[in-house]
């Protein structure tokens, strides 16, 4: 199966979402767009290649910052003692139809290649990820986040490894 992925808007279909974690099924439906207006977050969308209304999956993209305190020692010793620039994917999710075929590894990739472009133009020391339970830690795991001390469903990916080359394939 193929995917195009595309900033959200209105042509496409939230209200069958289904991914199995209720917070974020009601997010794309009721605040995404919202946040999107408000420059909260930006929100893109995965739909199959043949049905561009029906949402697959989708992840979401902002700026925060960290206390160099809550990195992990080997990155902190490196960086300033002020808080430092991250990229935050705060929300990622595939439809309970789609899950299991690749989707969630193609939407993790994507955020990293849009986090790796923008970076030249504005930096970041890494991508931290929410995760909302046990099963989405070890998900980022897979892919080489690393949780921040203390924080077991906070994780890091951390700059050196997106800019250089990406580990994911699409
Ligand atoms: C977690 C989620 C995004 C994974 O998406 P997916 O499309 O099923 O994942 P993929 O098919 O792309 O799997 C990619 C790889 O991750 C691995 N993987 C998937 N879920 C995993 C998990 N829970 N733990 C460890 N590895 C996992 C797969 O084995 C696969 O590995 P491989 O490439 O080496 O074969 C999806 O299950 C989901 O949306 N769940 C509900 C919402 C959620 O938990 N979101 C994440 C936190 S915000």
């Amino acid at each position: 199966m193929k995917y195009l992925i595309r900033p959200l808007d209105a042509d496409i279909n939230t209200a069958d979402f289904q991914c199995g974690t209720q917070p974020l099924n009601d997010y794309i439906r009721r605040y995404a767009s919202q946040d999107v207006r408000k420059n909260v977050s930006r929100v893109f969308i995965a739909t199959p290649e043949n049905d561009q209304k029906k949402l697959a999956g989708f992840f979401t993209l902002s700026a925060g910052s960290v206390g160099c305190s809550s990195l992990p020692t080997s990155l902190a010793r490196k960086l300033p003692r002020y808080p430092v620039p991250v990229a935050l994917i705060g929300r990622l999710a595939v439809d309970n139809e789609s899950q299991g075929k690749g989707l969630g590894s193609i939407l993790l990739a994507d955020a990293c290649q849009k986090v790796s472009q923008a970076s030249s133009v504005l930096a970041v020391v890494g991508i931290i990820v929410d995760a909302k339970d046990d099963k989405s830690i070890s998900f980022y795991k897979h892919f080489g986040f690393i949780p921040l001390p203390g924080q077991a469903d906070r994780l890091l990916l951390p700059a050196s490894v997106f800019q250089q080359n990406s580990p994911f394939t699409e």
